[in-house]
This record gives structure tokens, sequence and C-alpha cells, in this order.
């Protein structure tokens, strides 16, 4: 791996622990403007010192994400469809020289295995990590976004294992209860996991905790982090998880102690 690449990466995932609190506010690319990120400069900025990056559209990036933010931005990269239409249906819309110009630790993409365009989304990764290579750009592969798939460990462990098959240089997935282990065990490239819909912040930190017992590197984490009416506290609690071996229960007291501020 080239020097380009490592440094990336390890703007990204913290040399210290080897791990990442990525904060995941890019939904608007497909489903505009989401409750409680309809002002993204309102969202993100409270929560831009506690995370190790964010990941975002270049739109959202140019315009409510100040050019002096230290933060490692990890700039997505696909789109074409929004919620209104079939989600698979992706095209790269950013270019790599693109993300080199906003100065980006990083580029992510969504496949769409077993959907209506799994092939395109597919050629589309394989495209992409050839020209990002060119450039010493790590790639981060989205997967198990849509509708109805059943996001169990052979689903979830299929998709995983095909990002990096095509040279994903890590990935992003969701959680499942039984078996995570076994998604992790079979990809070669670190794994974070997405939050999904908001659930409690019990249950958020618990599904952070299983996921990082069972190998996941990290968290790319959006609506269980800023649709909490406490974010702050909440990142901050996800942090005591992924970078601080905490485990639920006193990741939830910091949680606690944190929204009383
Ligand atoms: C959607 C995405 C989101 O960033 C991803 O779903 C993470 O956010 P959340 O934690 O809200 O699920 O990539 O395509």
């Amino acid at each position: 791996m080239d020097w380009g690449m490592k440094n990336r990466l390890s703007r990204v995932f913290k040399p210290n622990t080897g791990k990442t609190v990525m904060l995941a506010v890019d939904h608007g690319y497909f489903q505009g403007p989401t409750t409680r990120l309809e002002n993204p400069r309102k969202t993100i900025t409270p929560l831009v010192p506690y995370a190790d990056s964010l990941m975002l559209t270049r739109g959202t990036l140019r315009n409510c994400v100040d050019a002096v933010a230290e933060v490692p931005i990890v700039l997505r990269v696909s789109g074409g469809p929004s919620i209104l239409s079939e989600l698979s249906n992706e095209e790269i819309t950013t270019s790599v020289k693109e993300a080199v110009r906003l100065n980006a630790a990083g580029v992510g993409m969504s496949i769409f295995v077993g959907a209506p365009n799994e092939k395109q989304t597919l050629v589309n990764l394989g495209h992409l990590v050839n020209e990002a290579e060119e450039y010493g750009m790590p790639v981060l592969a989205i997967t198990a976004v849509g509708k109805e798939m059943n996001r169990d460990a052979r689903y979830l462990g299929l998709a995983c294992r095909i990002a990096a098959e095509y040279g994903a240089h890590y990935v992003k997935t969701y959680y499942c209860d039984k078996d995570f282990e076994k998604v992790v065990d079979g990809c070669p490239v670190p794994v974070v996991i997405a939050g999904g819909k908001k659930i409690s912040e019990k249950e958020a930190l618990e599904m952070s905790y299983n996921a990082i017992q069972a190998g996941a590197k990290g968290v790319d984490m959006g609506r269980n982090i800023w649709q909490s009416d406490h974010p702050v506290a909440m990142i901050k609690a996800v942090r005591a998880v992924v970078h601080e071996n905490a485990t639920a229960k006193e990741a939830l007291e910091i949680f606690e102690k944190e929204s009383k501020k």
C-alpha cells in the first residue's frame, strides 16, 4: 500500500486504537431534507469535534462545513435515484480528482447486492477502485442499503465479501444479531457498521458494543447520533465504546451524564 493511501486511512482509523467513529451525514443525497438533517450545518457543527471523519456529499461539504475544520472527509461519490425511485440504479457522480481537490481522506459509494442493478453498482465499484488507486485514495463500499433485503449474516457476509473482492479498502454494512463475527471474518478488509433507523440510545450503544466485540473496526453512524435529543452526548458515548473499550452499560452512563450538561 502506498504512503498516500496509508496516510489517508490513518486519518480515518485512529492509529492509537485502529478504530473509527465516522459521522454519516450523506442521507440527503437520496432522501432530501431528512428529519434532524434539514439544515445540515446546524446538525453537523456541534458534532465535528467528536467525529473521526464526516461522510457526506460534496454539496454538503462545500456549503455546510467550514474549510478550516480539521475533520477528515469521506466523500460520497455515488448517486442517481431519489427515494422515489429504484435505489439501486446508482452511478458514480463525483470524480476522484474532485475528492483530491476537496482534500478528502476517502471516497464512498453504495453497492446493491441482490437488487435490480446489482451488476451496474459492482462494476461502478471496480471502476472507482481503479481510479482511486491512481491517487492513493481509499474506497469505502457501502453495502446492504435498500428496501426489503433480509439483513442476516449470510446476506451481509455475501455483500461485504464481494465489496472486498472488488478492491474496496473498507466496507460499511449493517449489524445483525446472529453471527455478525462471520460477516467480519469473511471480509478481508475492515468493516464498520451503519446505525440504521433510530432506536433507543441504549439499543444503539448495545449494537455498537456487540459489533466491536465481533470485530468491527468502528461505526459510520448517522441517525442514531443526530436524531437523538442529545446528539453530542450520544457521539461521546459511541466514542467510548469504539475507542475506550467501554461496555454498553458504561457508555449509557456516559450518555446520561453528558445529556444533562
Ligand atoms: C445511506 C448511507 C448512510 O450514511 C448510512 O445509512 C449510515 O447512516 P445511518 O447510521 O443513519 O444508517 O450510506 O446510503
